[in-house]
């Protein structure tokens, strides 16, 4: 597409007379489509002078950290620093039940980490970092889409988003947001350009907050959040092979703080409950669930009590958005 390679170049340019030759620029990593895109094109355009940082926080799914670490180093060659502060986060969330107070310990310890990459970078090259890369898209920064034809450049509002703001105010770094005149399927369309791998543009979005918003209540009870792990990736395996990963919009398992009766092998158990959910959407708004076919839910819910140790019941979500939110917490 010569229309988006034009964009690309001109980004670029963008870019290189934006951060002088002597100036360093920080990015978070998340893991998802946005942040990554936006860090591939500014490292196009200057360089070593980025420094990416991934942060573990304890609460992603099965082999995250290691898939998009791969994606990251061997696919994109991006300066990436892993963190892993698992212990840290999980140490803070003890205990905590509500949901926006997780949300609020979460925010504020990537702040703190982030706070600290940046102070270390300063020791290293005697200078304060300049720069944030963020992924903001133009549907973030406005407040409503305008009306097909409208020049997307008039709009200066930025609204409140979860990915946006809370960095820490004494940092006083510019914002580089490179792909904030872009709908989703234009920075997918970039990404392919940059040649980020086809299967990682197509990854659902998932939440900042993680596997938190997905363990109900406590994050810390028992082990909720390596049941948890296993069973999402049952679900999405099963997606996947059933050739249903690109018709949904996010799927995923919700761990419930409840324990039901069952009888598994001649044993009566008194074990945990699954939610699956899979929704349809076009922008996260408003959302459908998804309905799938007998079959598979059968084998799905089969192949969890199976498998996964704790788990005797599944049940499946079938509320729509609203009134439901797509996420559980
Ligand atoms: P809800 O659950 O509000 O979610 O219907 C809409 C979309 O936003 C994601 N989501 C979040 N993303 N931080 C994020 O970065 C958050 O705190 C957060 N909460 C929800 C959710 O996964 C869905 O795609």
């Amino acid at each position: 597409d010569w229309k988006m390679e034009d964009l690309m170049e001109e980004e670029i340019k963008v870019i290189n007379k934006t951060v002088a030759s002597d100036e360093h620029v920080i990015c978070a990593l998340s893991g998802g489509v946005d942040s990554t895109v936006a860090a591939t094109l500014v490292h196009k355009a200057i360089g070593d002078r980025l420094h990416c940082i991934f942060v573990d926080n304890g609460l992603l799914r099965y082999k995250e950290q290691e898939r998009v670490m791969d994606t990251f180093e061997r696919d994109l060659h991006l300066p990436v620093t892993c963190v892993d502060a698992s212990e840290r986060f999980l140490s803070e969330l003890k205990g905590v039940v509500d949901p926006e107070t997780k949300r609020k310990i979460i925010g504020r310890e990537f702040i703190n980490i982030f706070d600290q990459f940046a102070q270390e970078l300063e020791k290293k090259h005697g200078k304060k970092p300049a720069f944030l890369v963020q992924g903001t898209l133009y549907p973030d920064v406005i407040e409503s889409c305008p009306p097909p034809g409208t020049d997307r450049t008039h709009s200066h509002t930025i609204k409140s988003h979860h990915n946006v703001g809370g960095l820490p105010k004494d940092m006083k770094l510019k914002l580089i947001e490179p792909l904030k005149l872009l709908f989703k399927d234009e920075v997918r369309e970039l990404g392919r350009i940059l040649n980020v791998p086809v299967g990682f543009l197509k990854r659902h979005p998932f939440p900042g907050p993680g596997l938190a918003v997905r363990v109900l209540g406590d994050v810390t009870q028992g082990n909720a959040l390596e049941v948890l792990r296993q069973v999402d990736e049952i679900f999405i395996q099963s997606i996947r092979d059933a050739g249903l990963y690109d018709s949904i919009w996010q799927a995923f398992a919700v761990f419930l703080p409840v324990r039901s009766v069952g009888v598994q092998g001649d044993k009566r158990t008194h074990s945990h409950v699954v939610a699956l959910r899979a929704v349809t959407s076009q922008d996260g708004m408003t959302a459908d669930w998804f309905n799938f076919e007998h079959k598979f839910l059968d084998d799905v819910s089969r192949k969890i009590c199976n498998s996964v140790q704790g788990v005797n019941r599944v049940v499946l979500d079938i509320t729509s958005k609203p009134p439901s939110t797509i996420e559980w917490e």
